[in-house]
């Protein structure tokens, strides 16, 4: 039995999408377990770029099976955008793909509701993706929300409608701004749903039937630790559980059939919207790791924060997620720096702390400590075999292990599926036989 949980262990976009990419041949079915269309995980193959938002990025394995979970929420409109992109590209989803019937579905609403509620916010704004996910966890959360499976019955549908949209018009007319059109959403609904309908179906029901007759499955994360709705940096995260427990919750299956979770982590920090980030470079080197790593989101293209790599969020990532290894991300983009930093603890108001206060203002005040290593200063792009890789490269792998406890099974040296060095001594390596 092999079922693996991917998760992001900083702020996002640690390389989640060419992971999954990279092992998907080695399990049966890939699933989403949480989040919606703010994620964007970018997938290279043979020099061809895919992003994908909503599907596991899976599905650019012909004939692999992928799961929408029940924790995701399904923006229709972005769905089938996704679906039909996807499609004119060659990539055909007849009998693989299953939409969770629990899932629930992102409205007109919730797009609304969330830019007035950014707008409120004013400095303090969380600067989300602007997709309506919040808002759309937010209607689950107080159980008024439309799920996938009310999809196949259009008058209930009409009904389910007319109510919710009936409640957020309220709001939206207290705050000034437009509501939304009913009748215009029904239409536009109903015709999207027979397109989806044909999709959805149990799939907790699927997914432990498919497992009890010894398929694998690989479950994949999106955004990462430090955006989790309970364990991030609240409340500058996003309304879901990115983080490993969520795999089961989000899927429907028991947590006693995962064997093992994969940690994927930048070899330095990243974070895209607002928020506490303690190694944040503002000056050049932060300009020097946006232009080498091309830091710009892979969803909203916005350029993203960066800085030095966190052992503080590291650590607490292995220990909220329980890493069994890890994929260490992009270590070429520091390929020409003289020297790199290595946060290994916090100082708030001059008492040193080894893990990550609860409250955003004291993380916004800590001071990392660092520690710097000596750079290698030679191109590690693309090379696949661990012992070609410069010693002061192997030495900063070897410190962060010792930092974050967990072995790295794996390191990454560029985009591409290729530029991959896979240790053969690794955890990862044995789930990969
Ligand atoms: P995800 O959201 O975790 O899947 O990550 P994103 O796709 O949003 O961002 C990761 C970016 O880094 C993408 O543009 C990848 O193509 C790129 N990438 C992944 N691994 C490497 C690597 O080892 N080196 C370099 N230079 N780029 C990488
Ligand atoms: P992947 O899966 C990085 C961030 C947004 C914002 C916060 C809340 O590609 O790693 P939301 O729209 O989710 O309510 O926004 O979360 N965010 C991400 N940052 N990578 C992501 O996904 C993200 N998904 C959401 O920028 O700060
Ligand atoms: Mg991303």
């Amino acid at each position: 039995m092999k079922n693996i949980v991917v998760v992001g262990t900083q702020w996002g976009d640690e390389g989640k999408g060419k992971v999954v990419d990279l092992i998907a041949p080695h399990f049966d079915i890939v699933a989403r377990y949480q989040g919606g269309h703010n994620a964007g995980h970018t997938v290279i193959v043979r020099g061809e770029k895919f992003v994908l938002h909503l599907l596991p990025s899976g599905i650019v394995h012909a004939g692999k099976s992928c799961v929408i979970g029940n924790g995701v929420v399904i923006d229709p409109t972005a769905l089938l955008s996704e679906m039909d992109e996807l499609a004119a590209r060659g990539i055909d989803f007849t009998g693989r793909l299953h939409i969770s019937n629990r899932a629930h579905i992102i409205l007109p609403h919730h797009l609304a509701l969330e830019r007035t509620s950014e707008q409120r916010r004013g400095i303090r704004q969380v600067g989300t993706t602007l997709r309506g996910i919040g808002p759309a966890y937010e209607d689950k959360i107080g159980r008024r929300g439309l799920r996938a499976g009310d999809l196949l019955h259009p008058e209930r549908l009409k009904r389910q409608l007319e109510e919710i949209i009936g409640e957020a018009n309220d709001i939206l007319q207290m705050r000034g701004a437009e509501p939304i059109a009913l009748a215009a959403t029904v239409d536009d609904l109903l015709g999207k749903a027979s397109r989806i309908a044909p999709f959805v179906t149990d799939t907790a029901v699927w997914l432990n039937r498919e497992m009890s007759a010894g398929k694998s499955v690989l479950f994949e994360g999106a955004q990462g630790t430090m955006l989790d709705i309970d364990h991030g940096t609240y409340p500058y995260v996003t309304s879901s559980s990115g983080t490993a427990g969520g795999a089961t919750v989000g899927t429907g299956v028991p947590p006693t059939a995962i064997t093992g979770v994969l940690g994927i982590m930048k070899a330095y920090t990243t974070r895209v919207g607002s928020g506490p980030f303690p190694t944040e470079l503002t000056d050049a080197t932060g300009e020097r790791l946006r232009a080498r790593g091309h830091e710009y989101g892979a969803s909203t293209g916005r350029p993203r924060r960066c800085g030095w790599f966190d052992g503080v969020v590291a650590r607490y990532a292995r220990m909220i997620n329980g890493l069994t290894t890890v994929a260490l991300m992009k270590l070429d983009v520091l390929d020409d720096f003289e020297t790199i930093d290595i946060c290994t603890g916090y100082r708030l108001h001059g008492e040193v702390l080894d893990t990550i206060p609860h409250d955003a203002e004291d993380l916004e005040a800590v001071e990392p400590i660092y520690e710097t290593l000596p750079g290698w200063q030679s191109p590690t792009v693309g090379l696949t075999d661990f012992a070609q890789l410069p010693t002061n490269a192997r030495r900063y792998i070897a410190r962060l292990e010792a930092l974050v406890g967990c072995d790295i099974g794996l390191v990454s040296t560029g985009p591409d599926r290729h530029d991959t060095i896979l240790r053969a001594d690794s955890q990862l390596a044995g789930w990969l036989t």
